[in-house]
């Protein structure tokens, strides 16, 4: 069997991207991902693990997973629910992605457990101990543990997580950490108290089984064509999520993919 010689980041990459007519076909779209990455991973480990992130792409599909025709499609009493990252605010507070999350989804169906990051502590400790709640609640390979759904979005900025452009936890020794997660700073929200966050690193994040994006929206064309461009050098935060043994979801509308 030959070997290959010249092994580039993309080997064993799975690429899927769907491009639904609007932002009600793209959240139908990823509902229908996310049920059956749930099925696979229940009968195969008997959990999913599965991570929200915040913003309002994903509020769309929240409110479709909590109705009835959705919520016996997703097995909540073999899911544990976390977070992708977290503003630095109260669970109360109108920017709490725990908080929109909780309202729009977690509180109308059985998750088995939900873990918040502590968004009303330092932000570094605060990291640190959600570090610790990972290890303790997902599964590991090689004592890495993985994910089986990180549910992404991207700002217009070319950010996915809190992973900002020229973020310090891009920097290659930060790469090089091993840390789980991190503090993050939005500086284009600064000083108001929501642009302090937490963050999954870009490791956690690609060890995921799966990257989901669901991204919508004219305002998102510009950085969407960078992010699809595989094989060009990673310009943007999120270029450089790429599963290193999973797959590489974009769940997108027309005005995404067409732009104004
Ligand atoms: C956050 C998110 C962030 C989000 C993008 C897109 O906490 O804000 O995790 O990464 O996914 O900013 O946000 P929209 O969906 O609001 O465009």
């Amino acid at each position: 069997m030959s070997r290959n010689l010249n092994p580039s980041p993309l080997d064993g990459l799975h690429l899927d991207v769907a491009v639904c007519a609007d932002p009600d076909g793209a959240a139908e779209c990823a509902a229908g991902r996310l049920a059956a990455l749930c099925a696979e991973a229940v009968a195969r480990r008997g959990v999913f693990t599965l991570a929200l992130s915040g913003g309002s792409t994903p509020l769309r599909l929240f409110r479709l997973l909590r109705t009835e025709a959705w919520a016996q499609r997703i097995d909540w009493p073999h899911t544990r629910v976390f977070w992708v990252d977290e503003r630095c605010v109260s669970s109360a507070d109108p920017a709490s992605n725990y908080g929109a999350a909780n309202r729009e989804l977690l509180a109308h169906v059985p998750a088995a457990a939900i873990y918040p990051m502590d968004g009303e502590g330092d932000p570094d400790e605060s990291a640190v101990a959600y570090e610790a709640t990972l290890r303790a609640h997902i599964p590991a390979e090689a004592g890495m543990p993985r994910l089986d759904c990180a549910l992404l979005g991207m700002g217009s900025d070319g950010h996915t997580a809190s992973l900002f452009p020229g973020s310090p936890l891009l920097l290659p020794e930060a790469l090089r950490s091993g840390r789980l997660t991190g503090a993050a700073l939005a500086e284009r929200l600064a000083p108001a108290p929501e642009s302090r966050r937490m963050t999954l690193t870009l490791e956690m994040l690609n060890a995921a089984r799966c990257c989901l994006f669901l991204v919508t929206g004219a305002e998102k064309h510009a950085p969407l064509g960078a992010a699809l461009n595989l094989l060009a050098p990673a310009s943007l935060p999120v270029q450089m999520v790429r599963p290193s043994d999973g797959s590489l979801v974009w769940v997108l509308d027309g005005q995404a993919c067409a732009g104004a």
